[in-house]
């Protein structure tokens, strides 16, 4: 029998208390600029039908081909963790009937997604996603949107070295014609390609501009550029999209290798990547497209639509070793109440109630007994003002305040301690 193991599973890992307030702070930011660009909030399970993925990602995908958590229910369904949110939102858009709507229709996620991938740095099995999704709209302004709202994020979270590569892969006009040309060009360096890229070559060329592989990368800096290759309509589509970026002034840079892992990508993709200061990329951080075919593909009609999502895992690390800001904290208490004896603690947890429902934060140590101890807690917390409620102050209604700063203590009236700890606060 094998050991069980107490301990998470590989890849997947634990959000612990001292990593809430980098979570809290990129969800609180995402939220904003979603709110501002008229984005609403969209939940979807975490459970789906494996062929919302399969039929969105397509089967040749390595997301697809080796990395669902996929397992057949009781009930015979074949489903699987989520390894992506467009699916997803594209899936409960055409089941929703959200066409009826004003369009595009702007959503916005956050939540765990899951692929089973090797664990390496900033590749996790379970991680954390927030996209945008804006369907129902062809306009490249829309690309453009999509595209500074994601960067608006991880600028206004402190990301100072990003450049946004983007690059167009075209439509169902003009791909096709561009996959004979690029088949052409790695059939004549078959041998030079790694075993799964030349098993790629038959079904899917693109996707070797994807691989990571160093003789593939070799072999990829010689080959034809889709941009070179791009059908009327998606040629001015791109050349919009790139004015807009020019307007709003964000720093792109054109990578005519971009093809990004999942196939239902049309025209515009891009990627957000940050670097050091001496410009060693650290790694992408958002990536996204257009994505005009993928409701026809669920058997919806004709509906365009362009998102991006970004890797929360990916930005905490990069937050934390560069100790970016995480905002002020929240409803730091400024008042420790301190009890000695049953009657007082009794008394004392209900006066902490009437604290809460007046709304002002308060400290305590209920489990201690010690007066010396809570009085220390009370000292690391930096805290000015400790009422101290003993067994005669419960007795007699009363309660004695000790400012820290000075180690003045004065007596004030029970059923006025809330009102009057108010009106202190307040003045500090
Ligand atoms: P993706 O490029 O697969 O795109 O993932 C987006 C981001 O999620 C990545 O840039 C990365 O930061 C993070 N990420 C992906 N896999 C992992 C992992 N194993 N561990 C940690 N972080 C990871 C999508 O998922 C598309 N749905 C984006 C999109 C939205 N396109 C259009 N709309």
């Amino acid at each position: 029998m094998s050991k069980i193991k107490y301990q998470t599973l590989t890849g997947m890992h634990d959000v612990l208390p001292e990593d809430q307030i980098y979570f809290k702070r990129i969800n609180k930011v995402v939220e904003s600029v979603a709110g501002y660009y008229s984005f609403d909030k969209i939940e979807t399970p975490i459970l789906e039908f494996a062929e919302v993925f399969q039929k969105a990602i397509g089967d040749d995908t390595d997301i697809v081909g080796k990395e669902m958590y996929s397992f057949r229910t009781k009930g015979n369904d074949l489903v699987c963790l989520r390894p992506e949110g467009t699916a997803p939102v594209m899936r409960s858009y055409l089941e929703h009937g959200m066409h009826n709507l004003p369009q595009p229709v702007k959503l916005w996620y956050q939540g765990p997604f899951f692929r089973y991938e090797r664990p390496q740095a900033g590749r996790f099995r379970q991680f954390h996603q927030f996209g945008f999704e804006a369907i129902g709209d062809a306009n490249p302004a829309i690309d453009s949107q999509i595209i500074q709202m994601s960067y608006d994020v991880l600028k206004e979270l402190g990301f100072k070295h990003l450049t946004i590569e983007v690059n167009s892969i075209g439509d169902s006009e003009c791909r096709p014609y561009f996959k004979k040309i690029l088949t052409s060009y790695f059939k004549s360096r078959k041998s030079s390609l790694c075993t799964d890229c030349q098993r790629r070559l038959k079904d899917n060329p693109l996707r070797i501009l994807d691989c990571k592989e160093e003789k593939c990368q070799r072999v990829k800096a010689g080959a034809p550029q889709i941009i070179d290759h791009l059908c009327e309509k998606c040629h001015a589509h791109f050349k919009q999209v790139l004015e807009f970026l020019d307007e709003f002034e964000l720093p792109y840079t054109l990578n005519p290798y971009l093809v990004r892992g999942l196939d239902y990508y049309t025209k515009t993709v891009f990627e957000i990547v940050e670097t050091s200061e001496d410009g060693k990329a650290l790694g992408t951080l958002t990536g996204g497209g257009r994505y005009d075919n993928l409701s026809k593909a669920f058997g919806g009609r004709d509906t365009p639509g362009c998102g991006a999502a970004a890797g929360m895992e990916r930005i905490v690390t990069l937050m934390k070793s560069r100790e970016m800001k995480t905002g002020p904290k929240t409803d730091e208490p400024k008042i420790f109440l301190a009890q000695l004896g049953k009657l007082a603690k009794r008394k004392g947890m209900k006066l902490f109630e009437e604290f809460r429902d007046a709304k002002i934060p308060v400290a305590e140590s209920f489990s201690k007994d010690s007066l010396k101890a809570q009085l220390r807690a009370a000292n690391k917390m930096k805290i000015k003002w400790v009422l101290i409620f003993g067994q005669k102050e419960a007795l007699e209604d009363f309660i004695v305040l000790r400012d820290m700063d000075t180690g003045t203590q004065t007596e004030i009236k029970l059923n006025k301690v809330v009102s009057e700890m108010k009106e202190k606060i307040k003045k500090v």
